[in-house]
């Protein structure tokens, strides 16, 4: 949530800063903003220029030959304050010496206003940010790395920050506590982001920030310390991730290129973690033979998409493995007292690796068991770092708020996790791990197959665009499908959609059918899918109109359908990963016909680093 930006160098800044920040939309749109040091009107000054709305509001009030060597930016996605011009960041201070952008909540800011006001400063602003830039005025003689590491002690709570002094022309000042921030290193030139898509263009040489780190940032240097002043000495990371992976490439929508990139997507994963030999190999996670033996349960903790990812994955480590899963909201399991202990094992899943709930339900496990795993998409982030072991889903970056690749990726993960697990348990014999490894290598032309569908499915959506509400159902491991296709239509479409397990729907939900009401339901071959079939004549006698998630060539489900979204028939236990195709699609092209802004859904941002 929100997004910063910082250029240091011998190029223009500007169209830097616009760019970084074009790459963090995602992160927040409710106003945007950039400081720099003025060289074009030759004042010399520290200058605001910043609007409410979208970065293109803010790019078209850039004068024309606006120019820097030094500057940083913000995306807002507006917590403490409406979105409007005077709560867009950047914020100064009184003096307008100082000015800052923050990507965080600060928790105790209304106590710190007060202490500030009394003290004479003057705000501007509603938001929490603004009490920074004060607090550092307060502390600021001739040296703004301690200023900001003064007031940084001051301040409780979760924030990234960066931060200009016009008394020190030649460097940004940035720290980080509880939301990401990244370094790119150039040849005299250097960035700061939230996420490394923003600089992907100039380098691929990546420090990443840790919890309470202060770094200065001149065009030949960084220099990194904690906030108690402890040197801090780290590598930077090259990564492998390349500028044209983080562009539209012609696509109308990040969402729809990422839905369509899911069969590379998962190739990528499945090849990175199963050799040809038939063997595992990961890089990150060596939970030894003993250690898989004597594990007691599994937690899974994670929000969103995640979570229903999670939620199939349990399915599977129960059935491959035989240990108890539990799976749990972060925002939930923080705050209970969760009965986890030194024989569990616990799983946190996200694609940025910052979600703040998910970090501290991270956290709470560590203190309770060594056995942490994440599976996560980004990187290097909070996550991959804090956790004891990490399984990266290799989906490359994905842009579009509404997770896609992140999903069916995180699906492979969790089968393969679940998989390793097993043959280290025993409960998986040589000859069934290697017959679902080959089923598992044949999944992304399956996907491939599904996508083929495209064109029908985008017909169907024509016809129910115009429904307000939508009931998804499943079962056994479908049932999360129908929850992550119900999300995917609320989060881009707007539309009321309601999941659950079919089998539940005589216990309340059918009172909610009419022929007002169109089902999805997931319907391909399964154990279930007799259970299904009954739920959906019960459906359809009360006219409900159902679309229908059928296997290709299946009679009978077709008979029972008003529509039918087909997918290729395989295992059982791999379904999932096919069903949710149409599902993605299905919510694009709806949220598209219904004209909405499908990668920036309103009041969403990609990273959820608040609470
Ligand atoms: C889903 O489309 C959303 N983007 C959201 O639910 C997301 O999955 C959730 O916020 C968790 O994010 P994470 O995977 O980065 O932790």
């Amino acid at each position: 949530m929100c997004g910063i930006v910082g250029y240091i160098g011998e190029k223009n800044a500007v169209p830097i800063l616009l760019e970084g920040l074009s790459k963090l939309e995602y992160r927040g749109y409710d106003s945007a903003g950039i400081s720099f040091l003025d060289e074009s009107t030759g004042s010399g000054q520290l200058k605001v220029i910043k609007r409410e709305g979208r970065l293109s509001v803010l790019e078209s009030a850039i004068p024309e030959g606006t120019s820097a060597r030094l500057g940083i930016g913000h995306t807002r996605w507006a917590t403490h304050g409406v979105p409007s011009f005077v709560n867009a960041h950047p914020h100064f201070d009184c003096t307008h010496e100082i000015v800052l952008v923050h990507n965080g909540i600060i928790e105790n800011y209304r106590e710190l206003k007060e202490k500030l006001l009394a003290g004479g400063h003057v705000f501007t602003s509603e938001t929490d940010t603004e009490v920074i830039a004060h607090l550092i005025e307060e502390y600021y003689e001739e040296d703004i790395e301690f200023a900001v590491k003064a007031a940084l002690n001051e301040v409780k709570g979760a924030y990234a920050i960066a931060a200009l002094s016009l008394r020190e022309r030649d460097r940004i000042i940035a720290a980080r506590m509880g939301s990401p921030l990244i370094i790119g290193l150039g040849e005299g030139e250097n960035f700061l982001a939230s996420d490394i898509p923003a600089v992907l263009k100039y380098t691929r040489r990546i420090i990443f920030l840790d919890e309470r780190e202060v770094a200065v940032i001149t065009k030949d240097e960084v220099h990194i310390s904690t906030f108690r002043n402890t040197r801090v000495e780290r590598e930077p990371v090259t990564i492998t991730w390349d500028e044209t992976m983080a562009a539209k490439d012609g696509y109308e929508h990040f969402m729809l290129k990422e839905i369509l990139e899911q069969p590379r997507a998962l190739q990528q994963t499945i090849s990175q973690y199963v050799c040809p030999d038939g063997k595992f190999s990961f890089e990150h996670m060596d939970l030894g033979e003993d250690t898989a033996r004597e594990l007691n349960r599994v937690f899974i903790i994670a929000c969103g998409t995640s979570l229903h990812a999670g939620m199939v994955g349990k399915y599977w480590i129960e059935q491959f493995c035989g240990i108890p899963v539990e799976v749990d909201y972060a925002s939930e399991f923080r705050y209970r007292s969760p009965l986890i202990s030194e024989r569990d094992l616990a799983v946190v899943i996200s694609q940025s690796g910052e979600t703040a709930d998910t970090l501290a339900a991270l956290r709470l496990s560590a203190e309770r068991t060594k056995h942490t795993l994440g599976i996560v998409n980004v990187l290097g982030s909070t996550i991959t770092r804090e956790a004891r072991h990490t399984i990266y889903t290799h989906a490359g970056p994905e842009i579009g708020v509404a997770s896609t690749k992140a999903f069916t990726t995180q699906l492979a993960a969790l089968l393969i996790l679940s998989l390793h697990l097993g043959k280290l348990r025993g409960s998986i014999g040589r000859h069934e791990l290697t017959l679902h490894q080959k089923q598992l290598s044949d999944l992304p032309q399956l996907l491939e197959t599904a996508l083929s569908m495209q064109e029908r499915i985008e017909e169907t959506a024509k016809s129910l665009a115009g429904y307000s509400d939508f009931l998804f159902l499943g079962r056994n491991m479908n049932f999360p499908i129908a929850l992550e296709g119900a999300l995917k239509l609320k989060e881009i479409s707007y539309l009321h959609a309601e999941a659950y397990p079919a089998g539940e729907m005589k216990h309340g939900p059918i009172a909610l059918i009419d022929e007002r009401m169109p089902t999805i339901a997931v319907a391909t071959g399964s154990h279930v899918q007799e259970k299904m079939f009954s739920n959906i004549q019960e459906i359809k006698a009360r006219r409900g109109l159902v679309a229908g998630i059928i296997n290709t060539g299946d009679s009978k489900a077709r008979e029972i359908m008003d529509f039918c979204l087909e997918v290729p028939e395989t295992q059982e236990y791999l379904m999932p990963l096919l069903n949710i195709i149409p599902m993605q699609l299905l919510a694009y092209y709806i949220a598209r016909d219904r004209g909405c802004d499908i990668d920036k859904p309103r009041n969403l941002a990609k990273s959820v680093t608040v609470e």
